[in-house]
């Protein structure tokens, strides 16, 4: 609110407080171009079907329809970037996206750097390891004297609880990969043990490559939701539009399209 610190006149004031109770889409906000207030940009890292992925050269799945969702429920117009999942929470602390959504954990960490919405879905780390492998169980990777190589996307919570629970006591190498789809490919060359990722895209990965299997014990169960620059004015808009579409089964319809319930 610039125009108020300049010392204008009372008529000028009492003019642009009606615009502004009038309400007109933030337009009375000087530092924002026209174009930008009405442009959703979405940074999310599209190799994690089925919450983002690639279907030709479009961005498609449950976190990529959500948005659009939002988008127009707010009359905005709708853009996808498409960047390495660790760089999502930069692009959003430095503006050049207005949210990330990426199948994004909220964590004590994340929440130092970005706001989040309300959780739309509930994500579970899984373990993916190749059929007869020693590993039977999420124990056997905390077990005494463990030695596992563990594949996980760089970033990702997966990444973050193997590091700090297994690598950083000695129990694990944890081997970084720019997509979890690499981290499963080096699993099927026995390059790694096992993969700690999401469930969803586990069950996608393990369908698409021979002699995996996901292990029935879980590593951690989290809340997947939207993050936003800290105090953004976008963060109580795209929430109140997620929550609606929440509320009226939006929300459930779109997961419902690309998860077959069991
Ligand atoms: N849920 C995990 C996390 O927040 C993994 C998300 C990975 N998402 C992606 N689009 N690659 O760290």
């Amino acid at each position: 609110m610039k125009k108020f610190m300049k010392g204008l006149l009372a008529t000028t004031m009492v003019f642009a407080m009606m615009t502004s109770l009038v309400g007109c889409g933030g337009g009375s906000e000087a530092e924002a171009p026209a174009d930008e207030t009405a442009t959703l940009v979405m940074a999310t890292n599209a190799a994690f079907p089925p919450y983002e992925f690639y279907e030709g050269d479009a961005i498609v799945g449950i976190d990529a329809e959500i948005g659009a969702a939002i988008a127009e429920k707010l009359g905005m117009d709708f853009v996808i970037e498409d960047m390495e999942f660790d760089a999502i929470i930069p692009a959003v602390t430095s503006g050049k996206a207005s949210f990330g959504m990426a199948g994004m954990t909220v964590t004590e960490e994340r929440l130092q750097s970005v706001d989040f919405s309300d959780s739309y879905a509930k994500g579970v780390q899984v373990v993916i390891v190749a059929e007869g492998s020693a590993i039977t169980s999420v124990d056997d990777l905390f077990a005494e004297g463990a030695s596992n190589v563990i594949g996980v996307q760089t970033g990702t919570t997966g990444d973050l609880y193997s590091t700090w629970d297994l690598e950083d006591a000695g129990l694990a190498t944890v081997e970084r990969f720019n997509k979890g789809a690499d981290a499963v490919l080096a699993l099927t060359q026995g390059k790694v043990d096992c993969v700690v990722i999401d469930n969803e895209p586990a069950k996608e990965f393990v369908a698409a490559n021979e002699g995996l299997v996901i292990l029935d014990t879980e590593y951690a169960v989290e809340d997947y939701a939207i993050c936003f620059a800290k105090d953004s004015e976008l963060t109580a808009q795209v929430n109140g539009a997620l929550q609606e579409l929440i509320a009226d089964g939006t929300v459930q319809a779109i997961i419902d399209t690309y998860i077959s319930a069991e």
